[in-house]
């Protein structure tokens, strides 16, 4: 079963990368400007250009894909503030659905599974508790494109195209394989929280529910593995479009809970809100991250978010919910 990750030199995509092909599936990926030194043998880089399109379409003609996980995104809000033309132009795959829509027109109805990553900063932050169908009103460039991305997708991939959206919240866990270009949360915080002499400022007026990469890791192997199991079914009943479809890893399936694949493959929604179990400010989250490393919480410094001028005003960031069907919880040792 091939599968694609767009973005997958990026935090979340190594993950992916590297977990999908340790479950056996043919793992291709695509980076824009770092190649992953650490990718496994088998899995295949593509280099492109997602504002135009460029090395997209040629991964398309070479391979079916039967699932793509779309991780690649201009992922910084500050970044997007800056250059919202270019952040529109890769945060809005038109190119990544114009090839899954060629895909299925040339290759005998073949449907790949699209899984787009998208994020809480889709709500407008001025409540907390959202639903699934409550977006709008976008505080900052990033969000507003995220939120483009949805209903761009959801308006061209219309049911019963597989689509699923994951809005994820942040995303913390251990380093990636290979070093990723930016800061990434958890070692920030747990790097501000160890420096007793420098006191470092968190909003404690500002909530979101932090996700465990391994968390949306194993959410995404399983939606992969039941869209595969579809497939394979399509394919015993001659129905077009499952022609290419190839047999899911046995690893894939062994891997997951039983009666997980039966949840997950009667899914009736095409949306999910994909936090953690919890909702903290970012104080919280940096006590909890001191108390994990055993420091005292002597250097966080407690301020409300309009104290610091940024992209998208005071409190422009959301407060999205935990909803079902949620991530799959997996063992692992405290935060890291
Ligand atoms: N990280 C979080 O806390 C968080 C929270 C909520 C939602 N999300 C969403 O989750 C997804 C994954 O996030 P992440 O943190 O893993 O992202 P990331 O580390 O910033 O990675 C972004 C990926 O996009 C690729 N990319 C960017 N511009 C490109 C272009 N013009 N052409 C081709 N590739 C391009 C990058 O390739 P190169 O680096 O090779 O250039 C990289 O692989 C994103 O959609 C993000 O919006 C993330």
């Amino acid at each position: 079963m091939n599968v694609l990750i767009t973005g997958g030199s990026g935090y979340l995509g190594q993950f992916l990368v590297h977990g999908l092909a340790e479950l056996g599936y043919t793992v291709h990926y695509t980076y824009g400007s770092r190649q992953l030194a650490s990718a496994p043998a088998g899995v295949v880089a593509h280099k492109v250009d997602l504002s135009t399109g460029e090395g997209l379409t040629q991964a398309f003609e070479q391979t079916p894909f039967h699932a793509v996980v779309n991780c690649a995104a201009i992922s910084q809000p500050a970044l997007c503030e800056t250059a919202p033309d270019t952040a529109r132009a890769v945060n809005v795959p038109t190119h990544l659905v114009d090839c899954l829509l060629r895909q299925e027109a040339e290759r005998g109805g073949l449907r790949a599974l699209l899984i787009h990553i998208s994020t809480d900063q889709v709500f407008d932050g001025s409540r907390a508790h959202w639903k699934e169908d409550e977006a709008g009103n976008q505080v900052n460039v990033y969000g507003k494109s995220k939120y483009e991305a949805e209903q761009h997708i959801l308006s061209r991939l219309p049911e019963p195209y597989p689509v699923a959206i994951l809005r994820s919240s942040i995303i913390y866990g251990p380093p990636a394989p290979d070093p990723v270009p930016r800061p990434l949360f958890l070692q920030f915080v747990a790097s501000a929280v160890s420096n007793p002499d420098k006191p470092t400022s968190f909003f404690q007026d500002e909530h979101r529910s932090p996700v465990h990469v391994r968390d949306l890791q194993r959410l995404t192997e399983l939606l992969i593995a039941a869209h595969g199991q579809q497939l394979e079914v399509q394919q015993q009943q001659g129905q077009q479009g499952a022609a290419a479809a190839e047999s899911v890893p046995r690893k894939a399936v062994e891997a997951l809970a039983p009666g997980a694949l039966a949840t997950v493959a009667a899914r009736r929604h095409r949306v999910y809100n994909a936090g953690g179990p919890e909702r903290l400010s970012r104080v919280d989250m940096a006590r909890q991250v001191a108390d994990c490393l055993g420091c005292g919480h002597g250097s966080i410094e407690s301020v409300p978010s309009a104290s610091v001028a940024r992209p998208g005003g005071p409190g422009g960031f959301s407060h999205p919910r935990y909803t079902g069907p949620g991530c799959v919880p997996c063992p692992r040792p405290g935060l890291w």
